[in-house]
């Protein structure tokens, strides 16, 4: 079985899905580590009461990013991981960490990239007034929300929508999003050229 690491900041409800697509047997993978920068957040007691094993990075406790990114690094190459998921992990990756896992790290973001990049993309969605916006999983690269695309899906936006509206309806195709897009590469049909994503048959 394939290896991930799992990096998370919050609530971890797209952690959650793909514990759940795995223990159905949909995923062929294994969470090998859930690392998260905010010592208290709620992925990580997910994580706990499914017996996968957790670390805790904070930003706050090391000297510097370099360090903080190392901790993180290592916690990943020791679990032996071959990918790196950010399933609502709310910091910034270096240029450097990004280089070292070079098209093996997948982020979701609930906006349909390159839209609304960023912070708040359901509120940025609501405010602009488009008529859909949608989930985009794709590859990291150096830039923020700006690597190759492997899969979005498309929610309308409503009239009487708020940001948390129009996030409620996106995150429940970010359940589904994830989770395929991680079959898919677990599979070996993720092919990438330049800047696109080819799904292979
Ligand atoms: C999701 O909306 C994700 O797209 C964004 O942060 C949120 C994380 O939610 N990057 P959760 O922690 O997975 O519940």
């Amino acid at each position: 079985m394939r290896k991930i690491g799992v990096l998370v900041s919050g609530r971890g409800s797209n952690l959650q899905a793909i514990m759940d697509r795995i223990a159905d047997g949909y995923l062929p993978l294994e969470i090998a580590v859930v690392i998260s920068d905010k010592a208290d957040a709620f992925a990580l007691e997910r994580a706990a009461r499914a017996g996968i094993k957790t670390v805790v990075a904070e930003r706050k406790g090391c000297a510097s990013k370099e360090e903080f990114e190392a901790k993180i690094n290592d916690a990943l190459t020791a679990a032996g991981c071959e990918l790196v998921v950010l399933a609502g992990f709310m910091r910034i990756l270096s240029g450097a960490f990004v280089n070292q896992w070079h098209h093996k790290i997948i982020n979701i973001h609930p906006a349909l990239l390159p839209s609304f990049p960023g912070l708040h993309g359901q509120g940025q969605a609501v405010a602009y007034g488009v008529k859909f916006s949608g989930c985009t999983v794709h590859f990291v690269d150096e830039g923020t929300d700006s690597g190759p695309i492997i899969l979005q899906k498309v929610v309308p936006v409503l009239d009487d929508d708020t940001e948390d509206t129009l996030a409620d309806r996106i995150l429940v195709q970010e359940h589904i999003a994830m989770p395929e897009a991680l079959k898919l590469w677990a599979e070996g049909k993720l092919q990438i050229d330049g800047r696109k994503v080819k799904v292979l048959a």
